[in-house]
């Protein structure tokens, strides 16, 4: 992806939530010797097709990095680069999508998911991190690409809930 045109239509906006530490037993905790990439920056981009994030590490990674419950679908491998890159589709990978009411009452989109980010290709380790990102969409992003899904989530949002993506069980720090 560059910064091509197009990016300007893309509305981006991107909030880093939160980290958890992958929830291993205490005993396990110093059992495994522990390699730890550390996280430096994310960014994320999104409308209404795709999630894509942006993660960059303090050294070259050769692990994964997965949405959390879809690590064969939905993941990325290493290549020994600082940056690593994943594309999810916001109709799967545990995409969900969310919306607040601002302070003004103007409603706020945003998509979310579980990331994982797996230091070694193949087994998993107690540094393995956990990171819920979201992504916030413009008001228009909707508008632009899909007027029915935006008239979906009205009325979803009159009833409570959003059901707009398939939801999955996701152990989430929802909002
Ligand atoms: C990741 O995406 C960024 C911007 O979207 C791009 O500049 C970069 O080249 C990509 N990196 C890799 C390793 O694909
Ligand atoms: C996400 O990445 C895909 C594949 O690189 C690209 O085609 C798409 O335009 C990107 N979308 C956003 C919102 O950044
Ligand atoms: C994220 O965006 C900031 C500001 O545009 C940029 O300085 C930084 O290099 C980006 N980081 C990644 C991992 O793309
Ligand atoms: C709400 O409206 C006020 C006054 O127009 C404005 O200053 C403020 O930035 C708005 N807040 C948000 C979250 O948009």
């Amino acid at each position: 992806m560059t910064s091509g045109g197009s990016l300007r239509l893309l509305h981006v906006l991107s909030i880093l939530v939160s980290t958890t530490w992958s929830a291993f037993p205490h005993s396990l905790r110093y059992t495994l010797p522990v390699t730890t990439n550390k996280i430096v920056d994310i960014n994320l981009t999104c409308d209404s097709e795709n999630l894509n994030v942006t993660v960059s590490l303090r050294s070259p990674f050769k692990g994964l990095l997965f949405a959390k419950d879809f690590a064969d679908e939905c993941k990325s491998v290493g290549t020994l680069s600082n940056v690593m890159n994943i594309s999810l589709p916001t109709s799967g990978c545990g995409v969900r999508l969310s919306s607040y009411e601002d302070e003004n009452g103007s409603v706020k989109m945003f998509y979310h998911v579980n990331l994982v980010i797996q230091q070694d290709r193949y087994l998993r380790q107690i540094a393995d991190q956990e990171k819920t990102v979201q992504c916030l969409l413009k008001d228009d992003a909707f508008l632009v690409k899909s007027t029915a899904l935006e008239n979906a989530l009205r009325n979803d949002i009159k009833g409570g809930h959003n059901r707009i993506n398939h939801r999955y069980e996701v152990n989430g720090m929802d909002s």
